[in-house]
Formats: C-alpha cells, sequence, structure tokens
C-alpha cells in the first residue's frame, strides 16, 4: 500500500479540571507537594495519526492555538515512544485544539497523553507498562493523570495516580477568560505552604466513599488567590459567574480557567451575557473513566 493511503486513526483528547487542589509543601527542587482532585471533562482537542512510509515524525496544528513541531509536548510524547519501540516507524500527527492553552484545564498535558495511548495502541504496549509511564512523568506533572481519566486522586508533583470513585456526570459551565496564565509563576509567587488534613468531603471520597457531585466533592484551590492577583481578568469572571446565579465557582489548576455548576442547565449565550467580552463560554459535562474510553477512539461514521 502507498504511503498515502495508510489509514489514520482519530482521537479525542479531553480535558480536565481540578475539583480540589492543595499545596503541602515546596521542594528543594522548586516542584510543590500537591494532593489535587482531577476530573476529566467533555470538552476536547481531536488527533489524528497516520503511520507514514517516509521516516520520521511531524505534527501540525492546522487551525492554530498551539504550536507545530517539536515545541509542542505531543511530538515529545511520540517521539520518546518511538526513540523506545519503534525507531524506523514514520509518523504524522495532526492536532485540532479546542481546549484553551495555558488554562488550567491541562490541554497540552492531554494531547501528550492520548498521543501515548494511541502509540500504545498501535505498537501493543500495555497502558499502564512501566516505561510508558515514566516517559508520560517526564513530559509533565499532569501528563500521568491522563493516562488513567474520570476521577482521581493526584499526589506528589500531581503525578502519583490513585483512581477514585465516579462522580456522577453532570453539567460544568467551563469559562476562558482570555488571559493565559504561567503555572510556574503561579507557583513561584505561593505563600511558603504548610501540610493540612485533606477537607472533608475530599478525605471521603479518597478512603472509597460515595462521591456526590462536583459542589459536594470540591474543596478548594490553593492558587486560586495568587491567580486572581496576578491576573484580575480570572476574578471578573469569577465574579460574574456569582452574579449569573451558580451555584458553585472555582479556578481549575493554575488558572485562568474557571469552572461553575448552575441548579439549572445553561446555553453559552445565557452565560456569556454577563461575563467581560474576552471570556468564552464551553458549556460541557463530567466524564467517567470508561466514558473517556469508550470516547477516545472516534468512530469515523460518527465524526
Ligand atoms: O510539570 P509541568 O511542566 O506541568 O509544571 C509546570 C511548572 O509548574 C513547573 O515548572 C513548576 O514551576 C510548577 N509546578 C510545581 N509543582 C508541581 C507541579 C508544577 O511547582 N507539583
Amino acid at each position: 500500500m502507498h504511503a498515502l493511503n495508510k489509514p489514520s486513526r482519530h482521537y479525542r483528547s479531553f480535558a480536565k479540571i481540578n475539583l480540589h487542589l492543595q499545596v503541602d509543601a515546596r521542594w528543594e527542587d522548586g516542584y510543590h507537594q500537591l494532593r489535587t482532585i482531577f476530573q476529566t471533562v467533555s470538552l476536547h482537542d481531536r488527533l489524528r495519526l497516520r503511520q507514514s512510509d517516509r521516516p520520521g515524525l511531524r505534527l501540525t496544528v492546522p487551525g492554530g492555538g498551539a504550536p507545530a513541531g517539536e515545541a509542542n509536548l505531543a511530538y515529545r510524547a511520540a517521539a520518546a515512544v518511538l526513540a523506545r519501540w519503534a525507531p524506523e516507524m514514520g509518523l504524522d500527527i495532526e492536532l485540532r485544539k479546542s481546549i484553551p492553552a495555558g488554562g488550567g484545564l491541562g490541554g497540552g498535558s492531554s494531547n501528550a497523553a492520548t498521543v501515548l495511548l494511541a502509540l500504545a495502541d498501535m505498537l501493543e504496549i500495555s497502558s499502564d507498562d512501566v516505561e510508558l509511564v515514566m516517559i508520560a512523568r517526564g513530559l509533565g506533572a499532569d501528563v500521568p493523570y491522563f493516562l488513567v481519566g474520570g476521577t482521581a486522586l493526584g499526589e506528589g508533583r500531581g503525578d502519583d495516580i490513585v483512581p477514585l470513585q465516579e462522580l456522577a456526570e453532570q453539567e460544568v459551565v467551563l469559562v476562558d477568560p482570555g488571559v493565559s496564565v504561567s503555572t510556574a509563576e503561579i507557583f513561584a509567587a505561593l505563600p511558603r505552604p504548610e501540610r493540612r488534613l485533606l477537607p472533608a468531603s475530599v478525605a471521603r471520597a479518597v478512603d472509597g466513599g460515595e462521591t456526590a457531585g462536583i459542589a459536594e466533592m470540591a474543596g478548594s484551590n490553593d492558587l486560586e488567590s495568587v491567580v486572581f492577583e496576578k491576573a484580575p481578568e480570572v476574578l471578573a469572571v469569577y465574579t460574574a459567574l456569582r452574579i449569573a446565579g451558580a451555584t458553585f465557582v472555582r479556578v481549575s489548576g493554575s488558572g485562568g480557567t474557571v469552572f461553575a455548576c448552575f441548579a439549572k442547565p445553561q446555553r453559552a449565550a445565557q452565560v456569556e451575557s454577563y461575563l467581560p467580552r474576552a471570556a468564552r463560554v464551553f458549556v460541557a459535562r463530567t466524564l467517567s473513566r470508561s466514558a473517556v474510553n469508550r470516547q477516545r477512539l472516534v468512530v469515523e461514521s460518527e465524526s
């Protein structure tokens, strides 16, 4: 078969939110010891992988929104897998972004993990292969979570993952304030952390207890006040969502995305009318681990 006719595989690469994010300590290397609760949401980017007879690795981002080539974490993920398991393989990757970059939704990390899982599938490597997980850790603190998905606890740098009982699926409104926030800058500006107990609702979930919805499960986010200080646009969105009647509002990770729950289903335009002009609204749903695994590979007839 000619290279151009090789079949491609098409994947969804889902975003995450942090329902709780607690910073327990700062280490010598500048990294922080965390306990965070991750949750997958339905907002996703799309990745197309095609094996090629032309040697080497190529990554394009036709609609923009992320760097092409080596500067992209997904490229580095693919390069690491090919170097270890298939040095002769040629591969073309096309990435179409919908997840705002630099938004605390883990878009880049999700793309990298999706490439790892896609290649693991192609090359018949187990998704919990120790070397694959090591590659994920080396790419960034959020990447190992995306190998697992659903509701999960992240400890250590956020990369020791413990899957938790799933939250009931529910609507969540994500708002990108239109500012990119640097994770490194937010962590650097954080006051010296102190180790505390987990909030009771989070501790119950971690101990295997029943989890209900986002509002019952979410504790707090230690990065939130620093994000508000560095990026007042995020605070403006947070306040506007409260005024719009949200029952729960929180910054995801190091921001700037803010997520909110409402008592009734929302339409994006309805929420937008309360927000600053630069803000973008995504009405999404939380996804369980099994839903993520079912929906990752796109069946072409439904794309
Ligand atoms: O690992 P990743 O590249 O995603 O982290 C981005 C930055 O966030 C790090 O360079 C570090 O400054 C900060 N960080 C941290 N502690 C963590 C995770 C990230 O200080 N546990």
